[in-house]
C-alpha cells in the first residue's frame, strides 16, 4: 500500500509527463520545447514554482472522465528572471493540444489574479488548439474569464505573449490584448479564421502560414511586435523586452549602474547628408545617441518609415520614437501613427521616458491614405504623445513640416524639453512648395519664371529653412550640436527625473480608436 507521499509523489511526476513521452517527441520533432522546456529556459535555476500541478478538467462529456491528465494541459506558476518576480502560464500541447477548458482558463486567472495583487509581470506562453472543442460554452466562458482579466492588468503590470504554436479563433484576442506579442518563425500562426473558412468564405486559397505566420504579422498586419528564430530565441527576446520595463505602473524601470565620463559622440556631426533631400538612416542616429548596443527595436519590419523601441541612456530606460528618412522621407501615415500611438501609450503607462527624433516632411497624401482614415489615425499619436505623461525630450534632426511638427512631441502639446540640430528646418511646408503658392503671382510675372523661383525659394529657406525662429519663440529650448545630443539628454533626462504631470480629472479619455 503507497503511502500518501509516495501517492502525491506519483501523481506530481504524472503531472510533469503532460501527454506522454511519444507526444513530447512529436512536439520536439516540430522543433517546439514543451511547456516545462520552455519555463525552464525562461526562469532563473530553480526559482519556477508551479501552481495547479494536479488539476484536471471536469468533464464527463464524450467519455472525457477517461481522458485525465495532471495539470489540464497548462503549467503555471512564478519564478524569477534576473532576480525579479514574473507570474507564467505556459500552455502544454501534448495534453489535448494545448486547448482551453474551464480549468485550463481557472488556472490562467489564478495567476493573473496574483501578478495584479503583487506587481509583477505576466508572461503566457501560447501553444493551443484553441476551445476544448469536448468542453463547448464552458471553454468560450473561460476565455472571457481570460480577456476581461487581460483588460483589467492593462496598464497595470507588464503583460507579454509568446505565439509559440497555433493561436486560432477568438483565442487570439488575448495576446492582442497584452502589451507585446512575439511570434515564432515557421511553428506559430494567429488567425481569426483559418485557411478552410477563408476559402469558403471568400474562394482564396491560402496556406496557414501566409495567412497567419510569424512574417505576416511582422511585416504586413503588424500583430506581432517581435518574431523569433525558435523558441529559445524566443524566450531570450522575451527576456530583453522585460530588461526594459518596471514590474507595474507604480515602479520605475530598472536603472543599469552608469558612471558619466566623456559622452561626446562625434559620429552624430556627420549623418545628415548636405542634400535635404537625400535620406539617413535614422537607427545611426539612435545607435549614436544610446548606450552601447542598448537598442530593441520593435515592430522593425512594419511601418518602417517610423522606428520605435527601448534604448538605455546612460544605464536609464527610454523609448524612443522615431522618423524614418529611409522610408517614404519619414513621412506620417495610418500604419506609422498607429504603431508610434501605441508604444506610446505603453510607454506612458509604466514609466518609461520617452525621447522623440523628428525628421518629419509631414502627412502621406493620397486616396489610400485619406480613405482608410489618416486624419482619424494621425490623430491616435497626436493623442498619445499629448496624454503621455513621462518626462518627454525631442529633437530636432532635419524636417518638422506641417501639422507632423506638432504631433511629433512639439513643446505644444507637452514636451518638457525640445532640442534642435542646426540643420533643423521647421516650416509649414518645404521652401519649394511654399514659394510656389505665396509668390505665385511675383513669380508668373517675372520675365525668367524658373530663376525667380530660386530665388523666392531660397528667401523663404533663409527664413524657415533653420531652426532658430522657432527658438527664439521657446518652441525649441536650445539649438546644440549633434555630438553633443547624448550629453545634453542624459543631463535632461535626469533633471526630469522626479516630474509629476496630471491630466485633468476624468474618468477615461476617448483616444481616437
Ligand atoms: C480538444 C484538441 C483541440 C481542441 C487539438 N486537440 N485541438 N482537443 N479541443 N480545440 C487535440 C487533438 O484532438 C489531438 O488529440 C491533439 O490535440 C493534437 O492535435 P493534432 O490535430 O494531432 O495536432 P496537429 O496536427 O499539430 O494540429 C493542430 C491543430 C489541430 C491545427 C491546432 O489540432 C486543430 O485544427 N485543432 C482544432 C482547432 C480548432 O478548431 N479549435 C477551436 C477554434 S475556435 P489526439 O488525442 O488525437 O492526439 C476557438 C474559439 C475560441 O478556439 C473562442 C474564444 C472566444
Amino acid at each position: 500500500m503507497k503511502n500518501k507521499i509516495e501517492q502525491l509523489n506519483e501523481k506530481l511526476a504524472l503531472s510533469r509527463l503532460g501527454g506522454g513521452e511519444s507526444r513530447i517527441e512529436k512536439q520536439h520533432q516540430k522543433g517546439k520545447l514543451t511547456a516545462r522546456e520552455r519555463i525552464h529556459f525562461l526562469l532563473d535555476e530553480g526559482s519556477f514554482e508551479e501552481i495547479g500541478a494536479l488539476v484536471t478538467h471536469r468533464t464527463k462529456d464524450f467519455a472525457m472522465e477517461k481522458q485525465i491528465f495532471y495539470g489540464d494541459g497548462v503549467v503555471t506558476g512564478y519564478g524569477t528572471i534576473g532576480g525579479r518576480l514574473v507570474y507564467v502560464f505556459a500552455q502544454d500541447f501534448t495534453v489535448f493540444g494545448g486547448s482551453l477548458s474551464e480549468t485550463h482558463a481557472e488556472k490562467i486567472c489564478k495567476i493573473m489574479d496574483l501578478s495584479m495583487k503583487v506587481g509583477a509581470p505576466l508572461i503566457g506562453l501560447n501553444d493551443s488548439g484553441g476551445a476544448r472543442i469536448q468542453e463547448g460554452v464552458r471553454s468560450l466562458g473561460g476565455y472571457a474569464d481570460i480577456f476581461y482579466k487581460n483588460v483589467m492588468a492593462s496598464g497595470v503590470v507588464p503583460q507579454i505573449s509568446a505565439i509559440m504554436g497555433p493561436c486560432a479563433g477568438g483565442a487570439v484576442y488575448s495576446p492582442a490584448m497584452t502589451d507585446f506579442t512575439i511570434m515564432v518563425e515557421g511553428t506559430s500562426y494567429m488567425f481569426v479564421t483559418g485557411p478552410n473558412v477563408v476559402k469558403t468564405v471568400t474562394n482564396e486559397e491560402v496556406t496557414s502560414e501566409e495567412l497567419g505566420g510569424a512574417s505576416t504579422h511582422s511585416t504586413k498586419s503588424g500583430v506581432t511586435h517581435l518574431i523569433a528564430a525558435n523558441d529559445i530565441d524566443c524566450i531570450e527576446k522575451i527576456k530583453g523586452l522585460l530588461s526594459y520595463m518596471p514590474q507595474n505602473c507604480e515602479d520605475k524601470p530598472t536603472q543599469l549602474p552608469y558612471e558619466i565620463g566623456e559622452e561626446t559622440r562625434e559620429v552624430l556631426d556627420s549623418i545628415i547628408p548636405e542634400n535635404a533631400h537625400q535620406p539617413y538612416d535614422i537607427r545611426d542616429v539612435i545607435k549614436g545617441i544610446s548606450d552601447e548596443d542598448s537598442f530593441l527595436e520593435i515592430h522593425e519590419n512594419y511601418a518602417e518609415n517610423i522606428v520605435v523601441g527601448f534604448t538605455r541612456l546612460a544605464g536609464r530606460s527610454i523609448g524612443i520614437v522615431a522618423n524614418q528618412p529611409m522610408s517614404l522621407a519619414g513621412v506620417l501615415d495610418v500604419d506609422s501613427s498607429k504603431k508610434a500611438a501605441r508604444f506610446v501609450r505603453f510607454c506612458d503607462c509604466f514609466n518609461i521616458p520617452l525621447l522623440v527624433l523628428v525628421d518629419v516632411p509631414g502627412f502621406l497624401p493620397g486616396t489610400d491614405q485619406e480613405w482608410n482614415g489618416i486624419i482619424v489615425n494621425g490623430a491616435k499619436l497626436l493623442y498619445a504623445l499629448s496624454e503621455a505623461t513621462v518626462p518627454r525630450i525631442s529633437v530636432i534632426t532635419r524636417k518638422a513640416y506641417g501639422g507632423a511638427y506638432d504631433v511629433m512631441n512639439s513643446k505644444h502639446i507637452g514636451a518638457d524639453m525640445n532640442f534642435a540640430w542646426p540643420s533643423a528646418e521647421i516650416a509649414v511646408m518645404g521652401a519649394k512648395g511654399a514659394s510656389e503658392i505665396i509668390f505665385r503671382k511675383e513669380i508668373q510675372a517675372a520675365d525668367d519664371p524658373a530663376a525667380k523661383l530660386a530665388e523666392k525659394e531660397a528667401e523663404y529657406a533663409e527664413k524657415f529653412a533653420n531652426p532658430y525662429s522657432a527658438t527664439e519663440r521657446g518652441f525649441v529650448d536650445e539649438v546644440i550640436l549633434p555630438r553633443d545630443t547624448r550629453r545634453k539628454l542624459i543631463k535632461a533626462f535626469a533633471m526630469l527625473e522626479n516630474k509629476v504631470a496630471k491630466i485633468p480629472k476624468k474618468k477615461h479619455g476617448n483616444i481616437p480608436l
